[in-house]
């Protein structure tokens, strides 16, 4: 079985409209999806679409309408009742197809209620695989929340713990990775490179990107985090682990939405570990499911007939050298 905890669920709505977008006018829109949004969700879906156990947990009032649209979705959930209601991410898109999204603040975790939801993640790990944390936090809990939440399952089930995995950026991310030991990160780029306190160039050369990745997370793998899985969006993804360093590409897809192309990476990935693969069979994994996402509308979870057909050849990273001692510009948030 697979936990995954949504500590910051959205209400994702999306209305049609008639026309341009005209402020401070009365427009008549068309009511498009309404979608339980969240990266843990997201990840529980597409474990739960691949015939797997899967649990999400996350906190929700009895009457807030989010309740109904998840519930629709099959998804087994533990839910840590609380009093505000989940945030709704609202996105207008007009003929044209130029979007305007606003995005509305979540519920304020009382910390009794915080502390709850760190019980009830313990409790559901009952017998877990993996526990994946993903996602932003709430308002009303502090950076650190998810070493809490690592701290208590490790804590409860000892020996028997899940492997944690955790999806999150800016000083979420930096807190796991400082105190938090987990089993597997997955930031993309942009998040690796803020871990970083660094700038990963654009280059036409998609190697250096790579190799300034494998550079990176060296600086943290394996000695705080057991492997990092960095996406790259179309250039695919990289796997930094204890044992070295893999990369691959995206088949040829239908490009339609990258929203929650991450999420399904991760699921991927958790799933390919499931089923006993290696590295580059995880990695792999990890890349199709993401670019299945990316060939289907909004953050619709993939299954497994949805995996594009097309071969992903996984690369060994040998050039960068194991460095145990990262010179200062390449782990200013680390260093020991
Ligand atoms: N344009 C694309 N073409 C093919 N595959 C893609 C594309 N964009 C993303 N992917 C696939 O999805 C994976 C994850 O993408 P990305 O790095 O954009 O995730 P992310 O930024 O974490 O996304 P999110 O947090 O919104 O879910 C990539 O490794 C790749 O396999
Ligand atoms: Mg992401």
């Amino acid at each position: 079985m697979i936990v995954t905890l949504t500590a910051h669920p959205a209400l994702d709505r999306s209305i049609a409209l008639e026309a341009a977008l005209r402020p401070g006018d009365v427009q008549p829109g068309t009511p498009g999806r309404e979608d339980a949004g969240g990266k843990g969700i997201n990840v529980a879906r597409a474990i739960k679409a691949a015939g797997h156990e899967a649990l999400a947990v996350l906190p929700l009032a009895s009457e807030d309408p989010y309740a109904a649209i998840l519930a629709a979705t099959g998804t087994c959930a533990y839910v840590v009742p609380i009093e505000g209601h989940a945030r709704v991410n609202l996105t207008l898109t007009d003929p044209t197809g130029e979007t305007t999204k606003i995005n509305m603040p979540g519920a304020v975790l009382s910390p009794a209620e915080a502390a709850q939801m760190v019980q009830t993640v313990a409790a559901a790990c009952d017998g877990a695989e993996w526990l994946v944390l993903a996602g932003s936090l709430p308002p009303g809990v502090e950076d650190d929340f998810y070493v809490d939440v690592i701290d208590a399952v490790r804590e409860r089930w000892g020996a028997h713990a899940p492997r944690i995995a955790v999806d999150t950026s800016g000083p979420a991310l930096a807190a796991v990775v400082e105190r938090g030991h987990p089993d597997l990160i997955k930031p993309n780029e942009d998040e690796l490179a803020e871990l970083a306190a660094v700038t990963l160039e654009t280059t036409a050369d998609s190697s250096d990107l790579i190799h300034r990745v494998v550079e990176l997370a060296r600086s943290f793998v394996p000695d705080r985090v057991g492997s990092a899985l960095v996406t790259l969006g179309g250039d695919g993804a990289v796997l930094i682990d204890a044992d070295g360093a893999w990369a691959g590409t995206p088949p040829p897809i239908t490009l339609v939405s990258t929203v929650g192309a991450g999420d399904s990476s991760l699921a991927g990935f958790v799933l390919g570990d499931v089923d006993g693969l290696d590295a580059p069979g995880r990695l792999r994994r990890a890349i199709q499911y993401g670019a299945a996402a990316a060939s289907l509308p909004g953050s619709q979870a993939p299954t497994p007939a949805d995996l594009p057909p097309g071969h992903v050849d996984i690369a060994r990273i040998n050039v960068v050298a194991w460095c145990p001692d990262p010179p200062e510009q390449h782990s200013s948030y680390y260093r020991p």
